[in-house]
């Protein structure tokens, strides 16, 4: 499907060359000038996205689907072949959750008019492949990160560094940061100064909205992890974070996205 190089690809491969250099353990001034490098090779592409959103707003408007064109991304069955192989090597209920994430994005996106569902499905399908080796916590996303863009699926790649800052703050993570310092240096530059796609906006909203077992309300979500994984002083303001994408969906969309996730009251009181 969208393995479109010429419109963006060879930025985001940059992005990834560099990352992955730089996560390899180089000086500080080096790290900071390799995270600018990576930012301003994301940023390019996601210029590129949102031209291509607002140019297809108008296709749109005539009735002909629109989709938002994304470089570096799996087919639908690829992404699954990935999962299964990461389930092999690492099983857990980790895998239900991103298959359920999947189905909550395609949902979505079948009813907005600037998202594909398929690319959509693949992106919640994969924005956990970090865990793919073992259990971790802030680490599952750069270890993410770095697994795609060697694959050559720099979209995907993205979003295995996005999906866990609806606010853009490395603080905002309250599990273990369990990276080298260099890779903490990365994520907080790469984190403080990317600018959030709509997909990357999608696969934030959609991890909220899921447990293994199936689609939830927000909030059950929010106090399942603050359980596991502690608060910090920034735990309401990134709840906030993910209701004011609730809210921004549901502009676009003109229905709440729980009228989109079949049995969401069953799985929220069960
Ligand atoms: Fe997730």
């Amino acid at each position: 499907m969208h393995t479109d190089k010429t419109a963006g690809g060879a930025a985001d491969k940059t992005a990834g060359a560099v990352a992955d250099k730089t996560v390899g353990g180089v000086s500080a001034r080096s790290v900071d000038d390799a995270v600018g490098n990576a930012v301003d090779a994301a940023e390019q592409a996601g210029g590129r996205l949102r031209n291509k959103s607002a140019d297809s707003s108008a296709a749109g408007a005539m009735g002909v689907p629109s989709g938002v064109k994304v470089t570096g991304v799996p087919t639908a069955a690829e992404a699954r072949l990935i999962l299964a192989e990461a389930e092999r090597l690492n099983p857990g209920p980790w895998v239900q959750h991103s298959i359920v994430t999947a189905e909550a994005a395609r949902n979505i996106a079948c009813h907005h008019r600037e998202l594909d569902p398929e690319t959509a499905y693949v992106f919640g399908c994969l924005h956990d492949i970090g865990r793919r080796t073992g259990v971790s916590h802030l680490r599952h996303t750069i270890d993410g990160y770095k697994f795609m863009n060697k694959r050559g699926y720099e979209g995907c790649a993205r979003i295995c560094l996005t999906h866990s800052f609806p606010l853009p703050d490395l603080e905002s993570y309250s599990g273990n940061k369990d990276c080298t310092a260099d890779e903490l240096t990365f994520l907080r530059a790469y984190v403080g100064r990317i600018h959030y796609t709509l997909y990357d906006e999608l696969i934030q909203l959609c991890d909220s909205l899921v447990t293994p077992q199936g689609f939830c309300l927000l909030e059950k979500r929010m106090v399942d992890v603050a359980l596991r994984y502690g608060v910090n002083e920034l735990t309401v303001p990134k709840w906030q974070a993910v209701f004011a994408l609730k809210q921004k969906f549901e502009d676009s969309l003109g229905c709440s996205v729980y009228e989109l996730l079949p049995g969401i009251a069953e799985t929220t009181f069960r």
